[in-house]
């Protein structure tokens, strides 16, 4: 079966060449696989959180939806969308506040650096901290739980945001899914350890808060070659060699080469290859790359309704997917329609019954040690255990897999199934004392 994979991408400000080469060009490249079905889409609400300016916003959305479109990503094959026009996410989102601890998300790393930020400024510790900013992992489960997804690829700032993703998953499975049948797969972050990360004009990693990068699409190529003119260089005359990791200039040459042409440069350098003739260089080399996206990007620019109806497609293809599936949470949390209301029948009463009644029944054997067994409602035996020097061993033993249930197991080979008592049925018993 094909992983699912999908990410947010917040609009926040424009999009630069790091965030290009890091993010934007590596999940396009991601995307044309076979064995992968993608999901990416504006996680336009998480980015209400930190811009309460609308025209920014707004303007940002539309930029960060013509970069990536323009970089490659076909909307035919990937599902490509805005969050806000999946009306189902924000009622995930409830239904997850009402299972998520408040302790887990006191813990989140983003909101634990506000209150640091807060106090050390002397103010009340949740000065900076809105509901939005403190509940953000949890929207962020919804997004990825909505649509099941398996990997998530994220920055490694992200992964406890995973970990949260998982956790609550796990509460909401246990709470309402059939034991055998969870609604939520569990998923993991693809953390990309190597990712690239490119350095700005000044030798930093690039970022707007150094003021140093160089722009992806906004301002056009004479934006991009103003840009690459400001990359910062040793004052070496043309004809004297020069080292090629003292500027930042080779490294960006490196993302936008191939790795001949990338020697090839390294070599023209040392033999006294001109700055100004290497930035030129530099800048035709990322050209060759960018320019032709450059309508493209323009294009969506200048007609917004083009790039609505892709995404409102988009929304419609995720929606096929996330419609029904919160119709079967709001069944299993008990909101569905009167209509909908299954009678109760014997079964299911009966199931109820037995699940309540398993029992742990600890004894001593006549042989001085201590033991368990475990009784399904009808008295049937599931588990035996016996040969514990003490009763507190043994208990220590039975609250484990009252808490852990049949994944216990494995580790402890004095616990034994009976012949003819079925897994599954033991699995169950445990699952009742979660
Ligand atoms: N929090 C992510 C970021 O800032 C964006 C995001 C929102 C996201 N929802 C997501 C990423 C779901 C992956 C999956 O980069």
């Amino acid at each position: 079966m094909k992983k699912r994979v999908l990410t947010g991408i917040t609009p926040s400000g424009t999009l630069h060449l790091g965030n290009y080469v890091g993010a934007v060009r590596p999940s396009v490249e991601q995307s044309r696989r076979d064995d992968v079905e993608s999901f990416y889409f504006l996680s336009d609400l998480h980015a209400l959180i930190k811009n309460h300016d609308p025209e920014r916003l707004q303007r940002s959305r539309l930029q960060i939806a013509a970069t990536w479109l323009a970089a490659g990503l076909d909307p035919e094959r990937v599902t490509f969308y805005r969050q806000s026009d999946i009306p189902e996410t924000p009622v995930l989102n409830w239904l997850l506040d009402c299972v998520c601890p408040k302790g887990l998300m006191n813990r989140a790393h983003a909101y634990k650096a506000k209150v640091e930020e807060s106090e050390k400024a002397g103010e009340d510790p949740d000065a900076r901290v809105s509901m939005g900013l403190f509940c953000y992992p949890i929207l962020m489960a919804a997004d990825i739980l909505l649509f099941n997804a398996d990997l998530v690829p994220v920055g490694k700032d992200q992964s406890q945001h995973l970990e949260m993703a998982r956790d609550i998953a796990i509460r909401f499975n246990n709470l309402y899914a059939p034991k055998d049948r969870p609604f939520f797969h569990l998923p993991y972050g693809l953390i990309d350890e190597k990712q690239e990360l490119l350095p700005g004009t000044d030798g930093r990693k690039m970022s707007k808060s150094y003021d140093n990068v160089i722009p992806l699409f906004e301002g056009g190529s004479a934006a991009l070659a103003e840009m690459v003119k400001r990359i910062v260089t040793d004052d070496k005359k043309p004809g004297e060699p020069k080292d090629p990791d003292s500027s930042s200039l080779t490294l960006l040459y490196r993302s936008f080469s191939t790795n001949e042409e990338y020697q090839n440069f390294r070599h023209e350098l040392e033999d006294g290859l001109g700055w100004g003739e290497a930035k030129e260089k530099l800048y035709r080399q990322i050209e060759a790359e960018i320019g032709p996206m450059r309508p493209k990007y323009d294009r969506f620019m200048n007609e917004p309704a083009v790039l609505e109806e892709i995404l409102q497609e988009g929304a419609k293809k995720a929606r096929r997917y996330a419609t029904p599936f919160l119709e079967e949470l709001i069944e299993a949390v008990g909101l569905q329609p009167f209509t909908r209301i299954k009678a109760d029948t014997p079964a299911t009463k009966k199931q109820q019954k037995k699940k309540k009644a398993a029992a742990f029944k600890q004894y001593r054997d006549p042989d001085g040690t201590f033991g368990f067994k475990l009784e399904d409602a009808d008295g049937t035996v599931l588990l035996v255990s016996s040969g514990w020097a003490s009763g507190a061993e043994a208990g220590r033993t039975v609250a484990r897999l009252k808490k852990e249930g049949a994944a216990a197991l494995a580790s402890l080979p004095s616990v034994k199934r009976p012949e003819g008592v079925d897994e599954a049925r033991v699995e169950a018993a445990l699952s009742s004392f979660e």
